[in-house]
């Protein structure tokens, strides 16, 4: 039964060395690629919503172990950013799980779910590049680079490997940044986007009445 299955169908590079910096910018371009392939009407939008989880889980759960921590220890980032760091990859989980879990891949509800996800890998992948990958490049040396990039993709790909993005795997995904006070509870969560849902329509409603004028 495909609903089952956990390894995509779509085949991920799997590269084993390199520069860190280089190979997880290489990650963000596959990542918008994936979340374009999902996106089009003519493609297997299945296999690329499979591939587009596996690889976000193995990313952010291999820098988290293998990155992040070396940079913090280099002084490239501050506590600050690694803890930022860590929350924006619970989005990305919370919202990849919302994605996982349309039925179907046809609907509205899948583009929205897919708008949503894509929003919140957009933000991260611009906020990581601008402070945590640049101030790495000045501070890390080459060497270290290349180290952290073996270790980063060993990691990765055997998550990769293991099958790490169904849809259990993420709800305890989601579960545990919750529980280490990564993301807050769910309830704060859906009370915090009714407010924002809130804010956004009285926002349309001041700019439509702006229009009339
Ligand atoms: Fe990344
Ligand atoms: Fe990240
Ligand atoms: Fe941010």
């Amino acid at each position: 039964m495909s609903e089952t299955t956990t390894q995509s169908e779509i085949e991920i590079p799997r590269p084993t060395s390199g520069d860190v910096l280089e190979r997880i910018l290489e990650d963000h371009r596959l990542f918008e690629d994936l979340l374009r392939l999902a996106r089009r009407t003519d493609t297997d939008r299945a296999a690329a919503r499979q591939a587009l989880a596996e690889v976000l889980v193995a990313h952010a759960t291999s820098e988290e172990e293998e990155v992040y921590p070396t940079l913090r220890k280099d002084r490239a980032i501050s506590e600050h950013e690694e803890e930022h760091g860590e929350e924006e990859h619970a989005e990305i989980i919370e919202a990849l799980l919302a994605f996982l879990q349309v039925e179907g891949t046809d609907g509205q509800e899948y583009d929205d779910a897919l708008e949503d996800l894509a929003t919140v890998v957009n933000h991260h992948s611009n906020e990581e590049e601008q402070t945590i990958l640049n101030p790495s490049r000045e501070d890390v040396s080459a060497k270290e680079r290349e180290q952290l990039g073996t270790a980063w993709l060993t990691r990765r790909n055997q998550l990769l490997e293991q099958g790490c993005a169904s849809p259990a795997q993420v709800a305890a995904l989601l579960d545990e940044a919750v529980d280490e006070g990564t993301l807050a509870p769910e309830e704060a969560r859906e009370e915090a986007d009714a407010i924002k849902a809130e804010a956004k329509q009285k926002a349309k409603e001041v700019e439509e009445a702006a229009k009339q004028d």
